[in-house]
């Protein structure tokens, strides 16, 4: 067996396989389904400082290889959750991403200073939302934007801090340069694809929110270009994701330059996918003789 573990940030992780954020809530549907400590990490569900009840439904719809959502952070607030979520998920012995947004840097930091008192291992803070001082463009499509909320979660926590970027941009190096230069200990991408499904005999978009997040298998070609990319372009860790459903996914992803591997979609089809994933990926390391999953990590070799 080959060793799987993974140290990101000075966090030791026993594998590199880390449920996605919005995947997976706060763990404990899935507790049902195997110990979650067969993960190497999970980043739970986005979490704002004030309680949110999401958008209004339809807020999910079926694309070829994938899925839209448009749920909206629907979350119980950041004080609940270092009450009553974190709590039972530090018991597991599992490494826990507080996965965090705002529509404001101060609403992020806010989030970000609560959880610096706690025992949680690293703090993942989602640009993708939009800033409602900005009209609505997200956090993550600016450099200026992108770099401005990372500066001010920096200042409010000593927690690894990774900043998890949107692809709805000309160039997802651009801002993680940008994220890396204002703090940022580590970023994770990909968020969604920006998508849109239309009902043709209502004429009406199938999501209520009209638009949505598109993610999946059919996203994974994008998020392996962008990981390439980007661990190109930084110093820091990446966390790759976007349509991993299988071990040799994952395997691609850590060879385009990915240290650890977040898991969304592929839940929603198979509850059991992180666990299945880190399975295969030891039995593909088995059969080429790679002694350590860190062996692969940006091991990709371009033309
Ligand atoms: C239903 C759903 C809810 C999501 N909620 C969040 C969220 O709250 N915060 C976040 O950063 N990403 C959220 N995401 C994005 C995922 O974490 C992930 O970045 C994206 O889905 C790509 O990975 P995948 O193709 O494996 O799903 C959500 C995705 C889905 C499908």
């Amino acid at each position: 067996m080959a060793d799987m573990s993974v140290n990101i940030c000075g966090v030791d992780f026993k594998n590199p396989i880390i449920p996605a954020s919005g995947a997976f809530g706060y763990g404990r549907e899935y507790e049902e389904l195997f110990p979650l400590n067969k993960l190497g990490g999970i980043a739970t569900k986005g979490t704002t400082l004030h309680k949110r009840t999401g958008n209004l439904s339809p807020r999910i719809a079926e694309t070829p290889a994938g899925m839209l959502n448009s749920v909206g952070l629907q979350n119980p607030g950041i004080d609940h959750f270092i009450n009553v979520d974190l709590p039972y998920l530090l018991t597991k012995d599992v490494v826990i991403l507080a996965n965090i947004a705002g529509s404001t840097p101060e609403e992020c930091a806010e989030a970000a200073a609560k959880l610096d008192d706690t025992e949680v291992h690293m703090i993942e803070l989602n640009i993708s939302c939009p800033n409602v001082r900005q009209g609505g463009a997200a956090f993550g499509t600016s450099c200026e934007m992108a770099a401005e909320v990372t500066k001010r979660v920096r200042a409010a926590t000593k927690k690894p801090l990774i900043v998890k970027l949107s692809p709805n941009v000309t160039s997802i190096a651009d801002i993680a340069r940008s994220v890396e230069a204002a703090g940022a200990d580590a970023v994770s991408l990909i968020n969604t694809l920006l998508g849109m499904r239309i009902d043709i005999n209502t004429g009406r978009p199938i999501l209520r929110n009209n638009v949505g997040g598109l993610s999946g298998p059919a996203v994974f070609p994008v998020a392996v270009r962008m990981v390439w990319q980007t661990a190109n372009a930084v110093k820091i860790p990446v966390i790759g994701m976007g349509g991993v459903s299988s071990g040799r996914d994952a395997v691609e992803m850590m060879m385009a330059g990915a240290s650890a591997v977040q898991v969304g979609a592929a839940l929603f089809t198979d509850p059991y996918a992180p666990v299945r994933i880190v399975e295969e990926m030891n039995e593909f390391l088995d059969s080429k003789g790679i002694a350590s999953v860190c062996d692969i990590i940006g091991s990709v070799k371009p033309w």
